[in-house]
Order: C-alpha cells, then structure tokens, then sequence
C-alpha cells in the first residue's frame, strides 16, 4: 500500500508539473488516490472540480483597476446605496466611485506612521518593510456623516474618525490598541454596530485572544480564568445576526464570530491540533454583576466541521466566511472556506452551515474540563436556570431580569467554565459543496441568482492565493465552476472580495490594487451552446448573442439550461471553421483544434467517421490542442472534422480539408534489406526516423505491396521475438500509466491546473514541458520567433492556400543529443535554414522549407522543434509534448526491428 501510495503521488506530481515535489503533498494527493479507489461506491463529491474555462489576463474584459504608489488594499467597505468602495490600504484611505473604481480624481487621506514611530517600530524588532507602517485594519460606518478607522501606525494602533463628505480626518487619531492588533497580518475582525465597536483579536499588549467591545461602558472582554474561553485564536470573520422584526420574544440581536483556535478537546477523535469555530455574543450583553464583572455573560462557542466524511478527510482550518446578506423566506447561511492544517499543502474546502445549526448547537449540551488544559467530556449534570448564555429576551423579562448584570450567580459561574459547546455544526449536506486541491482559496463572497427556469442559484466568487478568481454555481448540491480568470500579471493573494449587485460588480483587494469586475460576462460564449454549456445564471442565448439577462426586458425567448447545460440549441445555428492542409507522405502533422471549456473531449471524424481508438498504431494522436496525424498516408487524405463533446452534445469546432501528397521523388519501396545498408553504412548518424519505414504498418494504410511474403516472414519472426519484449516493458508502464489516468479522471486538467497553480510560468509552460521529457528529446519553440519578426504570418501567405495556417506541429531535428552509443552529433541545423529539398513547398525565399518535415527525415538527432504559428495566446497550455514523447516512445521500440533482421538477412 505504502508503495502504491508513493507511487501515485509520484505519478500525479508528475503530471501536475508540481513545481515543489514536496513529501507531505504527495502523501496527501496519494491519500487522496487511495482514498478515491478505495471508495468506488461513494463518489457523489467531484474530488477536483474543473474550471471550464480559463481566461487568462489578457481576455479578463470588463475589469477596472484602482492603483496609487501605496501597497496592500485589504480592507474595503461597500456603501452600494451611496456609490461608494472604500479602500483601506498601507497608509492611506481611498473613497472610490462604486461604479467605476478607476474614475478620477479618488479622494483620498494619506495616514502613515512618523519616521520616529516606524524607528521605535524597528527597535522592536519589527520589520520595517512590511509591519512598520500604518496598515488601515478597520473601516466601518460609524453614523451618517462619519466613518471609522484603525491603523496598526507602525505597531502602536490608533484608530480615528473620517468626515465623510469633505474625506478628511475629523479629529486627532485616539488610542487604538485594544481595537486594533500591532501587525498587518494577525488574525482580527471588526465591526460596528450602533456605535458599538466589537472587534477580536489576538491583541498584543495582552498575552491572550479576545472578543472585545469597547463602548458603551462597560467594556466587555472574555474570560481567562479558570477556563480560557479562547486559545490562540485566528480570528477571520464576524457578523451581525438581527433578530427579526417580527419576533414576539423580543429576542436579543446577536454577533457572531469565525476563527480557528488551538484545540483543547482532543476527545474528537481526529487528534488535530487546531480546529474551526464560530463563537456568538449578544448585543444587549452587559456583563456580570459580581460574577463575570466586564465579561460577556452570553459567550459560546461550537466546533465547526468542514470534512470528506467517506475519506476521513478534516479541514480545520477556518480562512475566512462569507455570511449570506439576510433575504426574506431564506434561512440565514454562510459559506467557509477551509484549508489543511499543513501550510505546504494546497487544498481548499468550501462548507455551507445554516445558522439555525449553529444555534441548535448553543441550545445543545455543554462541554466541560476539570481543570484548563485538561480532558474535555460532554457535561450531564444539571444545568442552571435560566440557561446559561442566552441572551435577555422577553421570556426573561417576564421573570424580572432585564439586563445581564441581574442573572443569578450560578448561572453566571456555570457560564465561565462552559463556554465550549458539545455538538459540532455540521455542514449543510454533511459535505463541503466543493473540494479542490492545487488551489488555496483566500476568500470568496456569494449571491442568489434567480434562474430562468424559476429555481435560484447561489453563485460564488472565490478568490486565490495567486490572484485567480473562480466564479462558479451550485446546480442540485453539486458545483460547477463556470470560469476562472486571472486577475493579475504577478501571482498575488486575493485578500478581499465583495459583490454588489446594485453596481453589478466584483470588488477585489490585493496587494497591489483593487480590481472591479462586472459579476458576468456573457459575450465571452460567442455560439449558443457555448453560453448553454457555461451554466451561468446570469447569461442567456437570444438566437443572436449571449447576453446579461438582468439586461432584458422580454425574457420570453431567452435559452437558458443551467439544471444539465445541454438544452435550447438544437436549432442554433453556427459556424465550422474551414481549413485545408496539403502535406506530404511520411509527415507529421498536427491539425490543430483547441477546445474553449476544460470539460469538453475532443472527438475527431474523418470523411464523417468517426476515428476511433487514437492509439499509436492507428497513425492518429489526439491532445489537448488537436489531432496529430502520425506519419501520414496518402490514404489518410480527407476531409477531418474536429468536435467537442460536452454534456452529451457534439459541437462541430473546424473543419480540414488534408491532401497527404506522395513525396517527391516518390518514396523509395521500403526493402528491410535496403534500409539495412543505408543504416550500416550510416550508422554512426543513424536515426530513427530512418528505420520508421520497417514499422508495423498503421491500422488504417497497409502498404503491403512493399513487403514481400520472404520479407514478411523475417519481419514477423522478429517482430514476435522483439514484441514479447516490448510487450512485458510496456505491460509495467501501463501499470504505472494506468493509476496516473485512473487518479487524474480528467489528467488533460490536471496539468491546467498546475499552470492555473503557477500563472507566471504560463509562458515558460512549454519549456517546462519539455524539460520533463528531456531524457527523450528536446524540444524546441520557436512560436515566439514568429510573432517576434511576423515571419510566421509572412510565410502563411507564401503558402498559398495550401498552407494557409502553419497551426500545425512538424517534427524537425534540432540540436541533436544523440544517444551516448553514437558519435558526435551533426551540428544544429540553422533555423531557417537552407533548403536542403526540393518541394512545391520549397521555393520560398525565406527559405523556410528548410523546416518542413519532409526534410526533416533526411536529418539526424533525436531532436525535435515544435513550430507554431498561433499567438501564445491562443495556445493552449498543453500541446503536443506528451504525444511527441509517446512517438519517439515508439520509435524506441521500433529502433529495435532492424537488429533481429540484421541477423536474419
Ligand atoms: C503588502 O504588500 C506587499 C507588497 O505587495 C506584500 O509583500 C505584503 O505581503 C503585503 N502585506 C499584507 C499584509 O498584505
Ligand atoms: C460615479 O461615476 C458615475 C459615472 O461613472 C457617475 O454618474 C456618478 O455620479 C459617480 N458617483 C460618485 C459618487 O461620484
Ligand atoms: C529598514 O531598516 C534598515 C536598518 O536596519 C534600513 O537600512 C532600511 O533602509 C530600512 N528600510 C525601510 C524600508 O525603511
Ligand atoms: C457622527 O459622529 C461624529 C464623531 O463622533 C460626530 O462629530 C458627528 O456629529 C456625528 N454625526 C451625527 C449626525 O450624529
Ligand atoms: C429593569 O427592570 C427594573 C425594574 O424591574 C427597572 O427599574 C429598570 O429600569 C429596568 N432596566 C432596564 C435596562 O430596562
Ligand atoms: C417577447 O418576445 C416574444 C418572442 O420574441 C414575443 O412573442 C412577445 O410578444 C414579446 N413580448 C413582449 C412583451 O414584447
Ligand atoms: C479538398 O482539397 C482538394 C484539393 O486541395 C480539393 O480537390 C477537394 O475538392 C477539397 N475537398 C473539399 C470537400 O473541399
């Protein structure tokens, strides 16, 4: 088992180009492969779910950008009534237009620490490049004319109030340091209600976490002694839950709080050595009267679970929450999202709870612990009356107590050792909505969207460590992730989200600016299906475009299918791209077709057959960017149809007209004994292209006329004796290929999805590809030479129509590393270089015939050059490397035919 599970990690690692083969990471993805296998019949989670489209910086429309000279926009408050995003950043306070962030002039206050300040900062032992300066923690409304502020000011907090109309500071900044923690990066949360400041924190003038409200008098904080309510905890969230306008027991408003704390209670079994948690306090809260004096008389605080049941899989750690914006007839929710303890591992779990379980929990049993530090256990003895940490509602009125310093004692004191409740909250479905390891998500923020079809639809935004964000749907329990975009050109942690629907608008924090972003971009789907498949909510087909459906007034023939994503567009009509291609016999060619969604699968006809079974022998190879046709056959001339198959529906994308011509002067017949000459007489630059005439025919083209039934015999002697070799090799590879296939359902993905993991290495993703299969080959791009000199686009007219497009692969030796056995390799071949073959093709001045693949085969090395026409853009991120190291794979093999005939002959 042991074995297996390296084994696998290895494998996907492998395929995800995982940039740091880290040991634990592995152990978790092979976890998580056994874990998948050993669990064949409870597969209802996509263990990874695929974005199904990737938009890279370059096609992300529609988004506006806040910058200034100052870093680290973290904090952001949305006044959406007002027009207004306020942007809290290192040393300064922006008031941006809601509607367009990117409008000028900002109106701005500028608020850094004094150089004597950032000095005694670094005396500290601060670092004065990132935690001695004013860092803006908190930026909330504090009444109609007024907003307020904290800064950590060069690790001494202070917090002051901002005129709202002129943006200015009203007054001199106060004392900030039991609102506001020292540092940019602690844990803490605020937030204002009626004037009321609560805020928690690990602050650091006391040694200890807390939940804190600051006025009016008295401040309340939470308890140490004898039981410490909070133990180191990481505070990311907090929220105001009101009690409804209607509800006759005048309930108390309550706040409610997310962290992730270090676990006292390791009676839960997982032995985890922080766990997730969402603590609640009431607004009406006035602390003890002799008992709990300045302490919350109304604190509890439950575990919060966000696991993979069926594989024994804990996310405790709580990143941060998204509370669903009150909606009538919806019951409250929130949105966790939930990383592994260890910080090497990438991996996120997003859980929904319902607050009605949170507080189902606080009515449940209470844990208690003999002494702090000690074993928790359940509680069952009897509990005081009224019960304790609730909050003064009408029922207690009725008994005379309307304010919380009038609780009796007993019930104060049995608060103080029991703040920690028994029964965990559990997420809603007992499963996170979504799972995806390879990416850390940092934050996300969700709406209801009201479907066509008359359901509502929760669509979520999710941000990530390395400035990607994710837009997804939940269709019947299950997420689909409709895009992803990139945000940045440098990889950088998204540290804020907001939506607001009034502005129809994502609101992003960062680093380095503040991104807005409309909430859909339906003219992204230029054909019906494209908009059906993307399930988006927001976008519907209206026989002409994909358009905003918010923006439509008759909504009567909008196509919409979000429940299955595949219905509406029979009658659509669209365009098949029209291509031609005129090669020759022996080339390889690849005929490119790149799929716009991550979930389709390419399907390939041929004269409106379908090509079956694109194995090696079959001539054919089909990957991520199209069909490469293997050595091509005068037979193999046709009409090629590339489709995508999505949903259950195949969409025509382009269409080829491929005329393989024979070679000119023809090929000469393939005699065994006549290669062997060549092949003796040129053994020291020997290739294999050479010897690719002996290989076993391909499925579809027997030339058997070459073979003679003499030669045949050998041929087949040997071929036996050769094969059962190959056959026990290739039997231990497809095993080890096989988990690798078997693990990664879509492995086309999961190599997308590292590059999606390491955006910056998009450009240099070839070069990496290729690296991995340097022990083969070495492959050469020169994409960039032809968008560099427009050579590629010059040639493409050259070409005249019969080469229209050189969107196609063409295998050419490059700088030849032959294997060890050989002499010194023929230095490189010049590129371009001169034509070394007469062709139709060859005439051109440029001389880039040179590079043609009928010239190729004349040519030594075992190199080969990927020559490609398109923008980098266009490419997709995986081309042909894996089938090109497959080939050569092949030609190994077939490397071996000639020696057995040598015998033979
Ligand atoms: C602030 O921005 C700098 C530069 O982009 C970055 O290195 C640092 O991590 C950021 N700090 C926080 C707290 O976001
Ligand atoms: C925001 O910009 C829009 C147009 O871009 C303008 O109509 C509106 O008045 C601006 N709002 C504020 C508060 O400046
Ligand atoms: C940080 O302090 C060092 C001296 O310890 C000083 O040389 C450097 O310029 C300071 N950096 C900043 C950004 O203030
Ligand atoms: C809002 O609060 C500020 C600061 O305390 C105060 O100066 C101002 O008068 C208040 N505004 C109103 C409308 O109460
Ligand atoms: C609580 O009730 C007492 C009398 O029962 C009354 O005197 C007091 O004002 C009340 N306090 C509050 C805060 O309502
Ligand atoms: C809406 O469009 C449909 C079909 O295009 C049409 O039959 C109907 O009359 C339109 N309704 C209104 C109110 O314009
Ligand atoms: C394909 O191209 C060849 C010549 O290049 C032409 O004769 C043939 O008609 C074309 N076929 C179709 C279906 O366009």
């Amino acid at each position: 088992m042991i074995f297996f599970s390296t084994h696998i990690g290895e494998c996907l690692s492998e395929r995800m180009q995982e940039a740091r083969p880290l040991a634990s990471q592995l152990l978790l993805l092979s976890c998580l492969c056994v874990a998948a296998s050993g669990y064949p019949f409870r597969p209802p989670l996509d263990l990874d779910v695929t974005p199904r489209v990737t938009v890279l910086i370059s096609g992300v429309q529609g988004s506006r950008r806040f910058q200034s000279s100052t870093v680290n926009y973290s904090t952001l408050l949305l006044e959406a009534d007002r027009e207004r995003l306020y942007v809290g950043a290192r040393g300064a306070v922006f008031a941006l237009n809601a509607t367009d962030i990117s409008a000028n002039p900002a109106p701005s206050i500028e608020w850094e620490a004094s150089a004597e300040q950032k000095f005694q900062c670094l005396l500290k032992g601060k670092d004065n490049k990132t935690e001695c300066y004013n860092h803006i923690r908190l930026l909330q409304r504090f009444n109609s004319t007024h907003l307020y502020m904290c800064g950590t000011h060069a690790f001494s907090p202070l917090c002051a109030y901002i005129e709202e109309k002129r943006f200015v500071m009203s007054s001199q900044p106060e004392e900030g340091r039991d609102k506001c923690p020292y540092g940019p990066t602690t844990g803490y949360t605020g937030l204002l209600v009626d004037q009321q400041l609560y805020t928690a924190s690990q602050y650091e003038f006391r040694s200890f976490p807390d939940i804190r409200r600051n006025s009016p008098s008295p401040t309340l904080k939470t308890e140490d002694a004898p039981t410490r309510w909070l133990n180191e905890a990481e505070f990311v969230g907090s929220s105001l839950v009101k009690e409804r306008l209607d509800s006759s027991n005048g309930g108390d408003d309550k706040i409610y709080f997310f962290f992730t704390e270090r676990n006292q209670d390791y009676s839960g079994t997982y032995g985890q050595s922080r766990v997730a948690r969402v603590a609640r306090v009431c607004k009406g809260d006035r602390g003890g009267h002799l008992t709990l004096q300045k302490r919350w008389t109304s604190f509890l605080k439950a575990r919060l679970t966000c696991s993979l049941p069926e594989y024994d899989f804990h996310f405790n750690m709580l990143r941060s929450v998204f509370v669903m914006p009150d909606v009538e007839q919806q019951e409250p929710l929130f949105y966790g999202i939930f990383g592994l303890e260890w910080k090497n591992v990438k991996a996120s779990a997003v859980c929904r709870f319902s607050l009605a379980e949170v507080q189902k929990a606080f009515q449940g049993p209470y844990m208690e612990t003999q002494d702090s530090g000690s074993k928790w256990t359940e509680y069952t003895g009897k509990i005081p009356e009224p019960r304790p940490g609730t909050c003064i509602n009408d029922a207690l009125r009725a008994r005379g107590i309307n304010i919380s310093t009038s609780l009796p004692d007993d019930v104060l004191e049995f608060v103080r050792r029991h703040p920690l409740m028994s029964h965990q909250v559990q997420p809603l479905d007992k499963r996170p909505v979504l799972f995806r390891r390879t990416t850390d998500y940092t934050h996300m923020a969700a709406h209801v969207v009201q479907g066509l079809d008359g359901e509502t639809y929760h669509v979520l935004y999710m941000g990530t460590d390395e400035g990607w964000v994710h837009k997804a749907v939940e269709v019947q329990g299950q997420i689909h992730i409709i895009e992803e975009l990139e945000l940045f050109e440098e990889p950088q942690p998204i540290t804020n989200l907001l939506i607001s629907t009034k502005q129809v608008s994502l609101y992003i924090g960062s680093p380095s600016g503040v991104v807005q972003l409309p909430l859909s971009n339906c003219r992204r789907y230029p054909t019906c299906y494209e908009c059906i498949f993307a399930r988006d909510p927001h976008c519907a087909w209206n026989s002409e475009e994909c358009v905003d459906v918010v923006a439509q007034a008759n909504r009567s023939a909008l196509i919409q299918d979000i429940q299955h994503g595949n219905r509406g567009c029979e009658k659509a009509h669209y365009d098949v791209a029209q291509k031609s291609r005129s090669v020759r016999v022996g080339d390889d060619v690849l005929l490119q077709c790149e799929l716009i969604s991550n979930l389709a699968t390419p399907l390939w006809t041929l004269n409106g057959k379908e090509l079956q079974g694109y194995d090696l022998n079959s001539g054919f190879r089909s990957g991520t960017d199209g069909l490469l046709v293997i050595e091509a056959q005068v037979g193999q001339s046709g009409l090629y149809t590339c489709h995508a198959v999505e949903n259950k529906i195949r969409v025509a994308i382009v269409t080829y007209n491929v005329t393989i011509v024979a070679d000119l002067p023809p090929a000469p017949p393939v005699d065994p004994a006549s290669t062997l000459v060549v092949t003796q007489s040129r053994a020291s630059e020997d290739t294999s292209f050479e010897r690719t005439s002996l290989e076993p025919p391909s499925l579809l083209l027997t030339p058997s006329k070459y073979l003679s039934p003499k030669n045949m015999e050998a041929l087949y002697l040997s071929l036996i004796t050769v094969l059962s070799g190959i056959v026990v090799v290739l039997a231990v590879v497809l095993v080890y290929m096989g988990f690798c296939l078997q693990v990664g359902s879509s492995g086309k993905y999961s190599l997308r999805a590292a590059a999606a993991a390491y955006p910056r290495n998009n450009k240099n993703k070839k070069s990496k590809t290729q690296h991995r299969h340097s022990s083969h080959l070495e492959l050469k791009t020169i994409s960039s030479h032809c968008k560099g000199n427009g050579i590629c686009n010059g040639m493409s007219k050259l070409h005249n129509g019969s080469m229209q497009d050189l969107g196609f692969l063409q295998i050419v030796p490059g700088e030849g590393h032959t294997s060890p056995s050989r002499e010194t390799p023929p230095p490189a071949p010049p590129l371009p270089s001169t034509p070394q073959h007469p062709s139709p093709e060859g005439n051109h001045p440029n001389g880039f015939a040179a590079t043609l693949p009928s010239v190729l085969r004349r040519m030594n090395g075992n190199s080969y050059i990927l020559l490609r026409q398109s923008d980098s853009e266009s490419i997709s991120p995986f081309p042909f490397a894996d089938e090109l190291s497959k080939i050569l794979e092949k030609r190994k093999h077939t490397q071996l035919l000639p020696i057995p005939d040598e015998s033979s002959v």
